[in-house]
């Protein structure tokens, strides 16, 4: 597990694989996680990645290995865009998730033909939020009670979107 004096390193990504899954779902599942991000079975995860509008990215260190993922999904849709559909990190908290989305921007930018890079967080996340602000995000607007959590209760969800011409700027 990686720790504060760590932060520095550079953060790398590489394309997942069928055998990065099982950190996948580890991930995904830490607890607390449940009211956070989706938790997606093994043939969910299996069926995803064989989709060509797909990618998952793993994000990782030279000294600490994974410390997390993206989900892109869809890749690059002619007019929203790319979507980053899940992200999670091991640690939370501890300024990994900044790391991860400025690789994550330039990654986007430079490797796929999009204008946009959009996501939706629910509104109780503050700690993504506040780490999609930090990475250069902006709040485009609310989607109202659409999205049942675990446990019945419905959650608001922010569509948040940084342009290409923000990410050179
Ligand atoms: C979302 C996620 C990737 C962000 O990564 P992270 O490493 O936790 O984020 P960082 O530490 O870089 O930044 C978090 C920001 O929230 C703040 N923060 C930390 N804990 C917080 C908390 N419990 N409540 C509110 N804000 C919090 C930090 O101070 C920081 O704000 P700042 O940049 O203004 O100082 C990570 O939290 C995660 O994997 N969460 C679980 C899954 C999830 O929520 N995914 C997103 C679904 S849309």
């Amino acid at each position: 597990m990686p720790g504060c004096e760590s932060v520095r390193e550079p953060m790398r990504l590489r394309v997942g694989v069928a055998e990065d899954l099982p950190f996948v779902m580890a991930t995904e599942r830490l607890p607390g996680h449940e009211r956070l991000t989706a938790q997606w079975s093994l043939e969910a995860h299996r069926q995803a990645l064989a989709q060509d509008d797909t990618r998952y990215l793993l994000a990782h260190r030279p000294r600490d290995g994974e410390v997390g993922f993206v989900i892109l999904q869809p890749v690059a849709d002619r007019h929203e865009g790319t979507k980053l559909k899940r992200i999670c990190v091991n640690p939370p908290g501890q300024g990994l998730g900044a790391l991860v989305l400025r690789a994550l921007m330039d990654w986007v930018f430079v490797t796929l033909p999009t204008d946009r890079l959009w996501l939706d967080v629910f509104t109780h996340n503050e700690r993504a939020r506040r780490a999609y602000r930090r990475a250069g995000f902006t709040e485009d607007g609310l989607l109202r009670a659409a999205y049942r959590l675990p446990d019945g209760a419905t959650a608001d969800r922010v569509i948040m979107s940084v342009l290409r011409s923000e990410w050179s700027a």
